[in-house]
């Protein structure tokens, strides 16, 4: 990614570091900072999936940008930080990470913007509504 496009960190995961877009307020750059995980490509693989198919989850996710060749970054819309009272008692299924840090709005929406780590191979893209278990970072909202 050239420099230019680059502006200040403003996010930090296990995996991915995340910084505004210089040229654009409304975007922000994920950069992959482990190989072989490929949460990128998964994040611009099920958004894709869900807008070319018009699924109703498509309104949970923070929508992709666009993704470089290899996949190492990933240009995603800027969501802005929620309450934490105001988080919802129910969310589709195919969430899995419920950490609140892995939220926030988009459009008036309450929208997941990491959403690599999914149900979706368990129930697909699936909007179903299921408690949202918060603060449960690696089992998910769901019993299986
Ligand atoms: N679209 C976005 N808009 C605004 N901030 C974001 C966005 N995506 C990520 N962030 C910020 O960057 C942080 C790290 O991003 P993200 O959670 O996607 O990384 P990760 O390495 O996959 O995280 P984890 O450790 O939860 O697996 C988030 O917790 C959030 O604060
Ligand atoms: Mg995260």
């Amino acid at each position: 990614m050239h420099n230019s496009f680059l502006g200040d960190l403003i996010g930090k995961g296990s995996n991915r570091h995340v910084y505004e877009c210089a040229l654009r307020n409304d975007l922000v750059i994920k950069y992959e900072t482990k190989t072989g995980l490929f949460h990128n490509v998964i994040e611009h693989e099920v958004w894709k999936m869900t807008l070319v198919n018009d699924l109703p989850l498509k309104k949970y996710l923070a929508p992709v940008h666009s993704i470089s060749d290899c996949g190492r970054w990933l240009i995603m819309h800027k969501t802005t930080p929620v309450n934490h009272e105001e988080y919802p008692d129910e969310l589709p299924r195919f969430f899995w990470e419920m950490g609140h840090d892995n939220f926030g709005m988009f459009d008036n929406r309450f929208v997941c913007h990491d959403y690599a780590l999914n149900a979706g191979h368990l129930y697909g893209l699936s909007d179903k509504l299921t408690p949202a278990r918060w603060g449960m970072k690696d089992k998910g909202p769901y019993n299986v």
